[in-house]
């Protein structure tokens, strides 16, 4: 099947959903490649899903390269988005279209970062060096200091005025995390490019979830989230069954050795 890119997700907005999942290494990339998801995110989320970080806040570029490079070489058909981590873009233009193009010397079709009006020069210039950009406003977990937490955002005029800014400065899609059903209804309206939503309600251009949400390896449910498989706890009674098995002698059996005679 053929690769997927931005023009496809343009191409959707208002007439079919998209739908995306984060990934962080080769094996889920592998087996998302075989689904019909149209993107896939190598999030900062990491931080915390994979890596045991209290945050996003200490995920770094040689994180995000690392990840990045697990999930590029199993070439997925999907859209590779890969996320810009705290303070890779915030220093300067400069800064942010330099380590914009490490990540797509990686693989990354595509970067996001997290912000509004004030990230609009850093977008407008990564997008001219030839990358993609996704937007990302509402809840900006990498923000959390100064929001004062993980919250839900509820400022409207305020979000359609960073929606049109990233619009303008020319992402091919804004990530709507976080905030009220209306005001991402609002804005999914009022630009042209697709929204991808998260705790943003149904009216989006899209679906985002974390894969460990959906998969339910996550250590918080998130109220937006939905847990399609408890895999703690499939993943609890594989163990249990395999060490009763070996203690029992049941394991390995005859066809998971050799003999001189076999
Ligand atoms: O890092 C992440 O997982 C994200 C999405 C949930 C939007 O940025
Ligand atoms: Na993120």
């Amino acid at each position: 099947m053929q690769k997927i890119t931005i023009r496809d997700f343009l191409k959707k907005k208002g007439k079919e959903k998209i739908t995306m999942l984060t990934v962080y290494d080769y094996s889920m990339a592998k087996v998302l490649s075989e689904t019909n998801i149209d993107g896939v995110l190598v999030g900062d989320s990491l931080g915390m899903n994979v890596l045991g970080f209290p945050s996003t806040l200490q995920v770094d570029m040689e994180h995000m390269i690392h990840h990045t490079r697990a999930v590029s070489r199993a070439s997925v058909r999907q859209l590779l988005v890969v996320d810009m981590p705290f303070m890779s873009y915030e220093p300067s233009i400069e800064v942010a279209v330099k380590n914009a193009g490490l990540l797509a010397r990686e693989g990354a079709d595509a970067v996001k970062l997290e912000g509004g009006i004030e990230v609009f020069d850093r977008v407008r210039e990564i997008v001219k060096s030839g990358i993609p950009v996704m937007g990302h406003i509402g809840l900006t977990p990498q923000r959390y200091l100064t929001l004062g937490g993980y919250r839900t955002i509820k400022d409207e005029g305020r979000l359609v005025e960073d929606a049109m800014a990233l619009e303008e400065a020319g992402v091919f899609s804004i990530v709507i995390e976080n905030t009220l059903a209306e005001i991402a209804q609002k804005i999914t309206e009022k630009v042209s490019v697709p929204t991808i939503c998260i705790g943003a309600g149904p009216h989006c251009d899209g679906q985002i979830l974390v894969i460990h949400d959906l998969l339910g390896l996550g250590d918080i449910s998130p109220y937006f989230a939905r847990k399609y498989l408890d895999l703690k706890k499939e993943i609890r009674d594989a163990v249990e069954k395999y060490v009763a098995d070996v203690k029992s002698g049941s394991f390995p059996s005859e066809e998971n050795y050799k003999t001189r005679d076999s």
